[in-house]
């Protein structure tokens, strides 16, 4: 893909000058607030990340119910969506995460579960998975976080199939005047006390909202989808536009622009 608007884009994490570093930033990050994850996330969403996590449930299932659907679940962190797909399709369900401690504690909740689903520690952005290999690829609020998106968004065309599908559910912009105010007042001032107290780590939770203040919005993430390769793409706002759910297939004969 050659579109110079978006080429070499992805999180910018404060201190990081390169791809490298702001890689370095989100695991080290991540790997922080790993105990106090899913606390955190239920409390400061006040539970609606369930019922985002349940969007994007709905949006895939007819690929879980196929005989023997090949899923990966990416940047699976602590294992929720995953947990989720897996109690909905009878083949075992992969999990990747680069981030160590929030696959320890995946390994956590799965085994207590009785699941068994494969989880393994790698970068989205250089998959150790075959060209072709996946029928469905989920991601949930794990996109924002990658060095490039543009990247990204290749490696996931490479390994899927030809008509296989990818769902990003991730935060996006609030649509309305009063629920960018409400929302930005909350994410901006509310959501780095609470997560401070709560995990130690105010740089996590100054973070998120910076993040997804720079993220493209859901008609720029939809067409960065197509000029990956993807097709039939079209997202749905949740919450007034505080999160977004694109899906979109990988083309039969995947185009590059
Ligand atoms: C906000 S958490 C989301 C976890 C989970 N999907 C959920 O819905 O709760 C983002 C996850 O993405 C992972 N992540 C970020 N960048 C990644 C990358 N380049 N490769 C693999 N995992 C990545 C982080 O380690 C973290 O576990």
């Amino acid at each position: 893909m050659n579109d110079p608007a978006i080429a070499g884009r992805g999180t910018t994490p404060p201190g990081a000058g390169d791809e490298r570093q702001a890689a370095a930033w989100v695991k080290q990050m991540f790997a922080a607030v790993a105990p106090r994850y899913d606390f955190l996330n239920h409390l400061l969403s006040f539970n609606v990340d369930r019922l985002w996590r349940a969007h994007l449930l709905a949006a895939v299932i007819s690929v879980l119910e196929r005989s023997s659907p090949a899923v990966l679940d990416l940047c699976c962190g602590t294992g929720d969506v995953l947990i989720q797909l897996q109690k909905n399709t009878k083949k075992a369900v992969m999990g990747a995460d680069f981030c160590h401690p929030m696959l320890v504690e995946a390994v956590r909740k799965t085994s207590a579960r009785r699941l068994a689903s494969p989880l393994f520690e790698a970068d989205a952005l250089t998959l150790p998975l075959r060209d072709g290999s996946l029928d469905l690829i989920t991601i949930a609020f794990g996109f924002r976080n990658l060095a490039n998106y543009e990247a990204g968004l290749l490696e996931l065309v490479r390994t899927l199939k030809p008509g296989g599908m990818l769902a990003i559910l991730e935060f996006s912009h609030p649509r309305s005047w009063f629920m960018r105010v409400s929302y930005g007042l909350y994410s901006r001032v509310l959501l780095p006390v609470i997560g401070s107290v709560v995990s130690g780590r105010r740089d996590a939770y100054t973070y998120l909202p910076e993040s997804i203040g720079k993220f493209p919005a859901a008609p720029r993430l939809k067409h960065m989808m197509e000029s990956a390769g993807f097709t039939e793409v079209s997202f749905e706002l949740l919450t007034g536009g505080i999160a977004a759910l694109h899906t979109g297939r990988k083309a039969a004969v995947a185009h590059k622009t």
